[in-house]
């Protein structure tokens, strides 16, 4: 019998590695450990809801062989779409935001699928959204929208694989669990499971200043109104997506975009960790409670993609001078 040996490419999804953070945390009292997302095949944990949203979506009759997937997605959770698309033989459409990077798109492009970039700056509801434009799309193609931020196969893929993994891999140690925030589902999902192994684990969520989930958070209050762009990707949101569960939340932190993108440039130059934005967002976030953290206590910290994404933004200095960030 060989080993280590897959079928197909979405076999290797899941069973990251939990890598201990050194010089960034060396002032802390405690163990601090990055579970590095970057090692799924499409490079981002969203591979993990990928394989769910798509599984239960087959389960329920709602997708069918040659189906078309539409969805709107920061680039991640489509890369991760793509991929399972290609192992089932199903059509992917996707929309983006056009903060986002360039390479999202092109990637998505390489993958085989169809992309539609739309403006940022409108509301949700405004026809030209990305949100708007992928409902748009899959009524008129009769096509199946994952909504990743309201389906919750999404918490549940994160309840069923991201949190047992944290939960063996640090034999039940764990304190604190720490992730940038977006539709809910990295946080909430894994939330529920280590609290139902151990209700005293503490679950953090990292929202970006400009985002509106920790106001919601703190007050009980939705306020679009107080939404404003910001540079970190794929994390925060101007509405309250179904994945949340305040039940599982206890706490939610802001970070700044400048602080958060120097964060991934020390990730890169001190751990050897090469990250997305939300990972120097989550590690930021990290590096603010510091003073929260007992002897005792383990950490884990959600590091959710890979930073050659980026390249042409966070490890770009020029893109950084021009943004006020260097
Ligand atoms: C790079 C990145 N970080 C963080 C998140 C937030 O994760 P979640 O949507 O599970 O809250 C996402 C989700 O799109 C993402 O793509």
């Amino acid at each position: 019998m060989m080993k280590d040996v897959y079928n197909h490419i979405v076999e290797t999804i899941g069973n990251t590695p939990l890598v201990r953070l050194n010089k960034i945390t060396k002032d802390f009292p405690c163990e601090v450990y990055a579970k590095v997302e970057y090692f799924n095949p499409g490079n981002s944990i969203k591979d993990r809801i990928a394989l769910q949203l798509i599984e239960d979506a087959e389960k329920s009759g709602r997708l069918k062989p040659g189906d078309t997937i539409v969805e709107c997605t920061s680039g991640n959770t489509g890369m991760g779409l793509a991929l399972v698309a290609i192992a089932k033989g199903y059509k992917c459409v996707f929309t983006l935001a056009d903060k986002m990077s360039r390479e999202k798109v092109d990637i998505l492009r390489a993958m085989g699928a169809e992309v539609h970039v739309c403006p940022t700056d409108v509301e949700p509801d405004d026809p030209r959204s990305y949100y708007s434009v992928a409902a748009r799309i899959a009524k008129e193609r009769n096509g199946w929208n994952p909504d990743q931020y309201n389906n919750l196969s999404n918490r549940q893929a994160h309840y069923l694989s991201t949190g047992p993994e944290i939960w063996r891999q640090t034999e039940g140690r764990i304190t604190h669990y720490i992730a940038s925030t977006g539709t809910g589902g990295t946080l909430v999902g894994t939330g529920m499971y280590l609290k139902e192994q151990n209700p005293e684990v503490q679950i953090i969520g990292i929202d970006p200043a400009g985002s509106i989930l920790k106001h919601w958070f703190d007050t009980h209050e939705v306020k679009p109104e107080l939404a404003r762009v910001y540079a970190v990707e794929g994390m925060g949101e101007d509405f309250i997506p179904d994945n949340y569960d305040r039940n599982f939340i206890d706490h939610m932190e802001t970070i700044d975009d400048k602080e958060s993108l120097l964060m991934c440039r020390r990730l890169a130059k001190e751990e050897g960790l090469f990250c997305g934005s939300s990972a120097g967002a989550a590690v930021q976030g990290l590096v603010q409670l510091k003073n929260r953290f007992k002897p005792t206590d383990v950490v884990v910290v959600i590091l959710h993609d890979h930073g050659s994404r980026y390249i042409g933004k966070i490890y770009n200095d020029d893109w950084m001078k021009e943004k006020g960030f260097l």
